[in-house]
């Protein structure tokens, strides 16, 4: 064996002798224990799967940087944007939603667009998906919702009539079930669509003003779709094909970008706009609120490990930065919980020690990061481990620091969200407004060959939802389904 190479060791650093031939009582015999080299392999090869997320579970992703392009300091005082030309490294990570993590990338399913901005006031998150919207707007209901979209609970197989069951009798979920089932459900690859912040969140200004708003990412490559059958084939075919895109044109120097917009409201008029702002399932129209350029996101770098960089990496809508809130949207309220709560079990309470997770581009001063599973920071050495503390240097408060206060009066209840304004009317704006007779096309199509799978009754049903926002796109799927167009207008649902 050449001797520029170094010698095997175990975890413990030990030289091993023989990486071929375990220690055996002569070349017949039974394994001696005193084999720690063996041991040490096996136990650990038999750790090397961390729980996958529990959403989103396929992914891909890539380092970047976002810069500044237009100056909206008078909105926000985020450090992110603090100045014209400003770059701020990122990490963003894309994914599917419903499938495990060996799942196929081109399945009909919003995309996860999450991006860890590394600010200088720590690291921002900004957990989006591909669509403006969402099925649903109460954050009690998404582990159902989710159940739904994975495996039957018996036969672990995808089941249309859960899928269906629940989307007919939660009709909040049109606008969203609209895209999906348009071929934007199906994105050509990671690189070809856009991101959205999705919820409204709050810019604050130096001068404590707030603004509420909705982010938006386009991308710089165009948008470009899949039809159901392309991407039923490549399913198939190359399952890892958003995957392979994504990191193949960044090998070979094709930098993906996105281009930020923000829609801003003040927050006075959030009270009387035609929309909840706190719903997330509607959009607000560009013509009341236009698309104000911020600056672009670029990635240029692939991990050089997967599962070191993409798999470890922990986003959540909860790491947030002076200038930068959530808004009062209850689906925001319920993440703000979920997230850093599942990162404590599939990586562990100190999982933002990572170094994709750490906040590495600010100074990190707080008190509880010591102690717990897999602390490798020196452990704050021997600095104080409580505050107050009359310890010389030690960190201390800031108040200036403080997030918008706001005044709320009410009753502690389940209060459903009421809004004079339909679920209906975005989704069939959508249908007749924006998409082309072609769009309409393919999504009857593609609806009506997942929907004919579920039970005739649990079609009665969804085929009402969709004549409620458009009497002919709930014609044209109760049609395709063979249904007769007098199911559109029974009474009950
Ligand atoms: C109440 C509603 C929701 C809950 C409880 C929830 C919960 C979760 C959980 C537990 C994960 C796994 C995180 C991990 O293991 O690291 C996750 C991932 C994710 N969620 Fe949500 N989610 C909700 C709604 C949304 C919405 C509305 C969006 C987009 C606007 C979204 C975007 C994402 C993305 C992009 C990821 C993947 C992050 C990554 O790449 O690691 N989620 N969600
Ligand atoms: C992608 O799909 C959407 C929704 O059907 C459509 O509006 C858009 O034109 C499509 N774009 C391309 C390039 O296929």
């Amino acid at each position: 064996m050449s001797s520029s190479r170094p010698v095997i060791t175990t975890s413990s650093g030990c030289p091993v002798d023989d990486n071929q031939n375990s220690v055996t009582v002569s070349s017949t015999g039974p394994i001696a224990i005193s084999d720690f080299a063996l041991i040490d392999k096996l136990a650990h090869f038999d750790r090397e799967r961390i729980p996958e997320r529990v959403v989103h579970a396929k992914g891909a992703a890539a380092h970047g940087y976002f810069e500044v392009t237009n100056d909206i300091t008078k909105y926000c005082k985020a450090k992110v944007f603090e100045r014209v030309g400003k770059r701020t490294p990122v990490f963003l990570r894309f994914s599917t939603v419903g499938g495990e993590r060996g799942s196929a990338d081109t399945a009909r399913d919003p995309r996860g667009f999450a991006v860890k901005f590394y600010t200088e006031e720590g690291n921002w998150d900004m957990v989006g998906n591909n669509t403006p919207v969402f099925f649903i707007r109460d954050p009690i209901k998404f582990p159902d919702f989710i159940h739904t979209q994975k495996r039957c609970p018996m036969t672990n197989i995808p089941n249309p009539d859960m899928f269906w069951d629940f989307l007919s009798l939660v009709p909040e979920s049109i606008h969203q079930v609209t895209i999906l089932f348009s071929d934007r459900g199906t994105p050509d690859g990671y690189r070809h669509m856009n991101g959205y912040s999705s919820h409204t969140f709050k810019f604050v200004n130096k001068d404590g003003e707030v603004s509420y708003v909705k982010m938006h990412f386009k991308t710089d490559q165009g948008i470009k779709n899949l039809t159901r059958q392309q991407a039923g084939t490549l399913a198939g075919g190359d399952p890892d094909y958003a995957t392979r895109d994504l990191h193949d044109s960044i090998k070979n120097g094709q930098f993906p970008s996105w281009t930020m917009f923000v829609q801003v409201m003040p927050q006075r008029e959030a009270a009387t706009y035609k929309w909840n702002v706190f719903d997330i399932t509607k959009v607000w129209p560009h013509g009341d609120y236009p698309l104000i350029p911020v600056g672009k996101l670029v990635l240029n770098r692939n991990p050089e490990n997967y599962f070191q960089d993409t798999e470890q990496s922990a986003f959540s809508p909860a790491h947030l930065v002076p200038g930068i809130e959530a808004s009062e949207d209850k689906m925001l309220q319920g993440r703000l919980f979920s997230y850093s709560d599942t990162h404590r079990h599939r990586l562990g309470a100190n999982y933002d020690q990572i170094p994709v997770n750490s906040a590495w581009n600010c100074p990190r001063h707080d008190y509880n990061a010591r102690d717990g599973p897999m602390c490798v920071n020196g452990n704050k050495g021997g600095s104080p481990n409580y505050e107050p503390n009359s310890v010389y240097g030690t960190p201390v408060q800031d108040k200036s620091f403080a997030m918008s206060s706001q005044a709320i009066s009410g009753v502690v209840g389940r209060h459903p969200q009421v809004h004079p304004n339909s679920d209906f009317e975005q989704a069939g704006n959508l249908y007749r407004k924006v998409m082309t007779r072609e769009d309409r096309d393919h999504l009857i199509d593609n609806i009506v060959s997942h929907l004919k799978n579920a039970k005739r009754e649990i079609q009665e049903r969804q085929v009402k939802v969709f004549a409620r926002a458009d009497a002919e796109y709930g014609q044209r799927v109760a049609q395709g389904l063979g249904l007769p167009s007098s199911v559109l207008y029974a009474s009950a649902m």
